[in-house]
């Protein structure tokens, strides 16, 4: 079991979560009401989609036509077999496999680009840049990001998120990191603590003691991480969160 891949042990606990991240269907229903209306023909980009939780939410909550991506083909088969479940047919649901690096679309093909929890892969700022041109003229982002309510937090989660994404910034530098970008930012919404463990910190928790029954000691490395992040935003409440940044591409 020495070759045991961490990866590996990280996609299960993940598959076993309703959402791959933070959020809810509050959540992404408020960053929607922050748009002007979208057309009913309206396609919507959904990037790092893992098993669509937010997907399936926007497709409730629109008439659009969503493209998901994902890097990884265990989210898309998840999402596929809901998908079929619930009789999504392809002209409401475009389910592949991209690279939110190397996204395979054109110039101005979508009304709105969405991502929950996932621009940090490439970084906020990178991901704003490389993405704008996939968005029309006047289409719209919204995106969640991992972001510092204050100036001045405690060390111990400076310390961890310094190691983990030493590039977190606080609303007002992303703000202005979407600016330069060429983008407005039309409003932010932080995401209430809910929206970490509803969905998402308590079934990993969950999750993490199962796997603890059922796997060996050498799998321990992996939920240690996964524990200790959790630990961190119970003891460090209002410090950080996902924010909302939902913008306009300008020009
Ligand atoms: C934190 S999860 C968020 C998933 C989902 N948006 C949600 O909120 O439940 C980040 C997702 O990005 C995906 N991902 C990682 N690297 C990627 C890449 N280079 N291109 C596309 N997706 C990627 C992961 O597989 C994962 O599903």
């Amino acid at each position: 079991m020495s070759d045991l891949d961490p990866f590996k042990v990280f996609l299960e606990l993940q598959l076993a979560l309703p959402r791959n991240g933070p959020g809810s269907r509050r959540a992404t229903e408020a960053a929607l009401t922050l748009l002007p209306p979208l057309p009913d023909d309206a396609q919507i980009l959904d990037i790092g989609c893992g098993q669509g939780a937010s997907a399936f939410d926007l497709l409730r909550l629109t008439k659009a036509r969503i493209t998901a991506v994902d890097l990884y083909d265990v989210f898309l088969e998840k999402m596929n077999a809901r998908a079929s479940r619930e009789g999504i047919g392809d002209d409401r649901l475009v389910i592949k496999q991209a690279d939110m690096e190397a996204l395979p679309f054109h110039e101005g093909d979508f009304d709105l680009i969405w991502s929950e929890g996932a621009i940090y892969l490439v970084g906020f700022a990178r991901g704003l840049k490389l993405w704008r041109r996939f968005l029309k003229p006047d289409g719209h982002a919204a995106v969640t990001e991992c972001t510092w309510l204050t100036d001045n937090p405690p060390e111990e989660a400076r310390a961890f998120w310094d190691a983990a994404y030493p590039q977190m910034g606080t609303i007002a530098s992303n703000v202005a990191a979407a600016e330069r970008a060429g983008y407005e930012v039309i409003g932010t919404q932080v995401l209430p603590p809910q929206d970490w463990w509803t969905d998402y910190y308590t079934p990993m928790r969950e999750k993490i003691a199962e796997m603890r029954e059922s796997w060996g000691d050498e799998i321990e490395p992996v939920l240690a991480e996964a524990d200790a992040e959790i630990a961190l935003f119970e003891n460090n409440p209002g410090q950080y969160s996902y924010v909302f940044y939902v913008m306009r591409r300008k020009g």
